[in-house]
């Protein structure tokens, strides 16, 4: 430490801030049209876009919009997307049969999309809770949510994904050795090259609340996900989770809440330097797109803050619903 009595240079750091040249020039991090995924929700039907209350300017679409919504995405340079399966109740069991069923939604959803646009990273999302009659992400026996049976049928529904030909596969189910796994069969079933994005700190959170809207899976959930999804007052957990899921054979991790946990994302990304991404969720949506058009926030400037927030701590990619409009504002 510099005596406090000793003279000191003249530190003033505005002097770098003066123009926006010195500020480009010295700016440390930066976002772009590469670091995003997009999360859509599909559903039945053509020609259909059913409009989400809870996420203004996102809705539920139906396989030929999706495909459309790919096109979108690719020529604003998005390298990925995301499916989410919208299930008709009629559809949803105790054993979640629907999970792995070549034609279901999602399966079908991915071929169109490959067919159509090659070019885009399709990832899925493995977990059963758009196909359980009780909302859980995992099969559920005398109301306990049993690990080693779902893991089963995650393999499946995995299995199934990778054949319909999806790149990424999504683990969010929080079940424990469904990476090894899923890896395995993966492996043995010839697809060596699908990747794992392991959603390995996986909060039980309240954010998620207009996805399971979205999902149509609010009604159904009985109770709360705690058993299996991580408490939030925990970090150190998600360093071991992240380790084990890697070591188990996934390619990225994911945190996720996004914001109230960059603290997360920078300790992962510190500590194993691995693929790490973060998950905008739809709760962080609704809420700044909520001040946005009360006007209570300018939309486009919190947008792009959040999104700078999630490289600043490391994160190399971010599944985020304002994808499309971010994209645009990147690309001028
Ligand atoms: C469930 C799943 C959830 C999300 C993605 N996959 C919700 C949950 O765990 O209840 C949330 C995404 C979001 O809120 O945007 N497998």
């Amino acid at each position: 430490m510099r005596p406090i009595s000793a003279p000191t240079p003249a530190l003033r750091f505005r002097r770098l801030r003066r123009t926006a040249a010195l500020r480009a020039l010295t700016q440390e991090n930066v976002l772009s049209t590469g670091d995003l995924i997009w999360p859509l929700f599909v559903r039945d039907g053509v020609g259909v876009e059913e409009p989400i209350a809870s996420m203004p300017g996102v809705s539920r679409l139906s396989i030929d919009k999706v495909v459309q919504a790919a096109e979108l995405a690719a020529g604003l340079g998005i390298p990925a997307i995301c499916l989410f399966p919208y299930t008709d109740p009629s559809k949803k069991t105790e054993l979640c049969e629907e999970a792995w069923n070549p034609d279901n939604l999602a399966n079908r959803a991915i071929r169109a999309i490959k067919q159509a646009v090659p070019e885009i990273a399709v990832m899925t999302d493995v977990a059963l809770d758009p196909y359980n009659s009780n909302g859980h992400d995992g099969i559920v026996r005398d109301g306990i949510i049993v690990n080693d049976e779902t893991v089963e049928a995650l393999v499946r529904m995995s299995l199934a994904q990778a054949e319909s030909g999806a790149d990424i596969l999504g683990p969010s189910d929080m079940m424990d050795g469904r990476i090894g796994a899923m890896r395995s069969a993966l492996e043995a079933a010839g697809h060596k090259d699908v990747s794992i994005m392991s959603y390995s700190a996986k909060y039980a959170s309240a954010f998620y609340g207009p996805f399971r809207d979205a999902v149509g899976a609010s009604g159904a959930l009985k109770g709360d996900k705690k058993t299996y999804q991580m408490n939030p007052a925990n970090s150190d957990e998600a360093l071991r989770l992240i380790e084990r899921d890697l070591r188990e054979g996934a390619d990225m991790v994911m945190v996720k809440p996004g914001m109230p946990y960059l603290d997360i994302c920078r300790r992962v990304k510190d500590a194993f330097g691995a693929p790490t991404f973060a998950y905008q969720v739809s709760g962080e949506y609704a809420m700044l797109k909520g001040a946005a058009l009360n006007g209570w926030v300018d939309g486009e400037k919190v947008m792009m803050e959040s999104l700078m927030a999630f490289k600043r701590a490391g994160c190399d990619g971010i599944l985020t619903y304002f994808a499309p409009e971010a994209a645009r504002l990147l690309r001028g």
